[in-house]
């Protein structure tokens, strides 16, 4: 079934325990988390970049992909499909192509350009029941030490400015494999939680140690994003099959070979969310 993340987020915030947001590259990725989250009888959210989405031939074809096998597959568990970092244009084309839910990104910009953008993209996506993720602060890549922390009277005006459904702050968290141990702001957090009612996102969720990810989901976070981890243990499958099967050449074969390291981490990380407490609401 295909829903926005409201109602699975605001559930997760009362339980206190998290989502996960887990990026889609094609089909194979598609069917595999799809399988496995109906298996563990849990909610999911499938993040989509603009550039996975053109890999995957447009939003159109993605949304065409993922609803397809939710019908032909028997899905039965709430899937959100969900823009991850796009722009209003692609959060835009995404809304008309059938996704459930967006993130608008306009960190880049100031405070009030930011607001400007993204109660935009509220409007139009609220009116067509789509939610909406916003990022304040930047979190950018782990490699580079660009990131700034989110100032928390900026995130109360982009939560009461604009109506958005969650917001992502950055709070020491990047993307892709950290270099060097994150310094998470946790007084941050827990200051942003105090103060602001809608779900929090952690974005950069591959290489959190587990007894951080714990305190970020007690502290409010509800969904996190995970992309890298799920990457790399795919291609630790992949890798041994090829070295296993040196003669294989079926496409087929060898995409699919990262299946089993992928289950095993998507159950890792459901058991280390608490998603299980959401299943039945
Ligand atoms: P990682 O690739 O670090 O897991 O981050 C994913 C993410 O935040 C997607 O928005």
């Amino acid at each position: 079934m295909l829903v926005n993340f409201i109602e699975m987020l605001n559930n997760a915030k009362k339980e206190r325990c998290a989502i996960p947001h887990l990026n889609i590259n094609n089909l194979e990725w598609s069917k595999i988390i799809l399988e496995k989250c109906q298996e563990l009888n849990v909610p999911v959210i499938l993040g989509v970049s603009a550039s996975a989405a053109e890999y995957f031939g447009g939003w159109y074809v993605c949304y065409s992909v993922v609803s397809s096998l939710i019908k032909s597959l028997n899905i039965t568990i709430p899937v959100c499909l969900h823009v991850d970092h796009g722009t209003k244009e692609e959060c835009i084309e995404a809304i008309n192509s059938g996704f459930t839910s967006v993130m608008i990104d306009a960190s880049k910009y100031k405070i009030e350009e930011n607001i400007k953008i993204t109660k935009e993209v509220v409007d139009y996506a609220h009116q067509r029941n789509v939610s909406v993720e916003a990022e304040i602060g930047t979190i950018g890549l782990a490699e580079n030490k660009e990131n700034n922390w989110a100032d928390i009277n900026e995130c109360i005006r982009l939560c009461e400015e604009t109506n958005i459904d969650a917001i992502a702050p950055a709070i020491g968290n990047a993307h892709g494999i950290y270099i060097e141990t994150p310094k998470l702001n946790f007084k941050l957090l827990k200051e942003i939680n105090d103060k602001i009612k809608i779900p929090l996102v952690l974005h950069g969720g591959s290489g959190i140690t587990n007894n951080e990810m714990k305190e970020l989901i007690r502290n409010g976070i509800s969904k996190v994003n995970i992309n890298t981890d799920l990457q790399l243990v795919w291609k630790k499958g992949v890798m041994k099959y090829i070295e296993n099967n040196k003669d294989v050449y079926d496409p087929r074969k060898i995409i699919y070979s990262g299946k089993k390291e992928m289950n095993k981490k998507i159950e890792e990380l459901v058991d280390l969310f608490e998603t299980k407490k959401v299943s039945n609401l």
